[in-house]
């Protein structure tokens, strides 16, 4: 992606304050984006706005936001249209994983989270999009999937969030054969094992997390957890006139993890 490729296109991305979704603001930014953050963290978003304006970049913020709830989307995507008179991409990142821990000791209360934060928190942005996506003769959607939507992560052990990101590329794929109606594309990306604000225990935490972190580096055949940047400038080249193909797949973006069942083997 060279900066410039993406000039003028308005780019709605949620979960701005940390991770992820700050580094897809900053990227995209640099693409030459408008971008129109929100987040339930209102530190956070504020720190990525600023972060974005001091390197140049143009971007709004909603938030506090939370973006499960319809009436807040849509002021969110109203925001957008009002200062930007259209929307040309929404990147659904945000998300938080609410249950954790053996089955028979999992409840309805920590299902119903986490189907509300990662897939209802997919399902309400692009409702509120979708319209205008349509109005703007095409478009683009990114939903945040997982390699939790592949194969089991068993530290993490949470029937809920292989339901919930297997839902997230299943839902995917009807939105591309809908949106190609009206030349808009779904893709879904599914990271791997990724440091930001939500593993970041695994890498700094005490030596219990520490060792949850290595396990799951030691299945990975790069040997390495991936970088929020590396998941960024996935979403950045699906946004690109590089990518005008693509619609209705999922991309793992996980250094082989699920391709692989991983042994050390040597060179
Ligand atoms: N980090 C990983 O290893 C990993 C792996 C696979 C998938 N993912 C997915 O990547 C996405 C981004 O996660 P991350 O790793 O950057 O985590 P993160 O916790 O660093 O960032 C997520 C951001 O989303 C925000 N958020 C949560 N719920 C929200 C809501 N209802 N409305 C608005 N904002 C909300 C949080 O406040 C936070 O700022 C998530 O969908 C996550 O499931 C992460």
């Amino acid at each position: 992606m060279s900066a410039g490729e993406l000039t003028g296109k308005v780019v709605l991305i949620s979960g701005t304050g940390s991770g992820q979704g700050r580094a897809a603001a900053l990227a995209f930014a640099k693409a030459g984006a408008k971008v129109v953050g929100c987040d339930v963290n209102v530190q956070g978003a504020e720190e990525t706005v600023s972060l974005v304006r001091a390197a140049g970049g143009e971007m709004l913020s909603l938030h506090p936001a939370d973006v499960t709830e319809p009436e807040v989307a849509a002021r969110w995507v109203k925001m957008a249209v009002d200062a930007f008179g259209g929307i040309d991409v929404l990147y659904n990142n945000a998300g938080s994983l609410r249950a954790r821990g053996p089955f028979a000791k999992s409840t309805l209360e920590e299902w119903n989270l986490t189907l509300r934060y990662e897939l209802t928190i997919v399902y309400v942005p692009t409702m509120a999009v979708w319209p205008h996506l349509i109005a703007r003769g095409g478009g683009l959607v990114i939903n945040t999937g997982s390699i939790s939507g592949h194969t089991e992560i068993l530290p993490l052990r949470s029937a809920a969030h292989g339901a919930t990101k297997a839902g997230v590329i299943g839902f995917t794929r009807m939105l591309a054969a809908e949106g190609a109606l009206h030349r808009i594309r779904s893709v879904s990306i599914s990271p791997g094992v990724i440091r930001s604000g939500a593993t970041e225990r695994y890498w700094t935490g005490d030596a219990a997390a520490r060792a949850v972190g290595a396990g799951m580096v030691a299945k990975i055949p790069m040997q390495r957890h991936g970088e929020c940047e590396e998941i960024a400038s996935v979403a950045v080249f699906l946004a690109s006139p590089g990518a005008s193909f693509i619609n209705g797949t999922d991309i793992l973006v996980d250094g082989g993890m699920v391709g692989v069942s991983y042994s050390p083997i040597s060179a």
